[in-house]
């Protein structure tokens, strides 16, 4: 890696896998990557499957994070997780701002800053996800789009958090749909969000781990991880199988 970022691959269950599954899955992955170097491994699993997911890849190289979180330590929140929750578990991180969370349960930019605050201040490593819609892509907007989401994000962090910050650039349009963003749009939306967290603090920019997602499989992988910009792979579909997810993180390493 000339950029001196150590790729991430990471695969998001989304509400897939009981304990029993989610037990059988990573017996199947962790002696498929076991001897794979100079790349991290994540599993992004349901509530319900962190603690042992977390007993079960204690002193392996897969790092365990949930899939949201509440912005408040405690409260009246009827269903709620929080941060210190988390982190209590030995989580490693939270994904915060899923599309489908925005989408589909009202999930707000300015929740978001908050809650990327609440992540570090509990220790752990936040996955922020930004992307935008086809429409959105069709009107050019884009670098709009991203702009609100990256400086939202952000916006409550110093320059030494930023730095240690995981966005994922997951087009709406390429999630579940098995149309994947070309290499070019890969890498211009990329380093596009690069540039926007460069403005905020330069130094982070060279840093700060960005990662591609929609629609990523073992066919297309290499392809999309060898771009100049592009620090790994928030993964979903594909990473329901360990064979599949597997191939993936190999593929992060060519
Ligand atoms: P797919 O890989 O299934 O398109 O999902 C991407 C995603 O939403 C990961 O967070």
């Amino acid at each position: 890696m000339t950029s001196g970022r150590t790729p991430l691959i990471a695969g998001n269950w989304k509400m897939h896998k009981t304990v029993e599954e989610a037990e059988a899955f990573i017996q199947g992955l962790l002696p498929r990557v076991s001897s794979v170097e100079g790349v991290d491994v994540g599993v992004c699993v349901p509530f319900t499957a962190l603690q042992a997911m977390v007993d079960s890849t204690r002193g392996s190289r897969v790092d365990v994070y949930a899939q949201t979180m509440h912005e408040t330590t405690h409260g009246a929140f009827t269903g709620e997780v929080s941060a210190p929750m988390l982190s209590e578990l030995d989580v490693h991180g939270v994904v915060l701002g899923h599309s489908e969370r925005r989408q589909l349960f009202g999930e707000t930019d300015r929740a978001l800053s908050q809650k990327m605050l609440a992540a570090f201040d509990a220790g752990l490593q936040p996955i922020l996800c930004v992307g935008e819609t086809e429409e959105e892509r069709a009107r050019e907007e884009t670098e709009r789009k991203l702009r609100n989401q990256v400086q939202e994000g952000l916006e409550r962090l110093g320059p030494e958090q930023i730095a240690r910050v995981v966005i994922a650039y997951e087009p709406i349009w390429a999630i579940g749909t098995g149309v994947v963003a070309t290499p070019e749009q890969a890498q211009d939306a990329v380093a596009f969000v690069r540039a926007l967290v460069g403005d905020k603090a330069p130094e982070a920019a060279r840093q700060v781990r960005v990662l591609y997602g929609g629609s990523v499989k073992p066919d297309n992988a290499a392809e999309l991880l060898a771009l100049p910009d592009v620090d790994g792979a928030l993964v979903g579909g594909a990473s329901l199988e360990p064979g599949a997810f597997a191939q993936i993180v190999g593929a992060a390493t060519a």
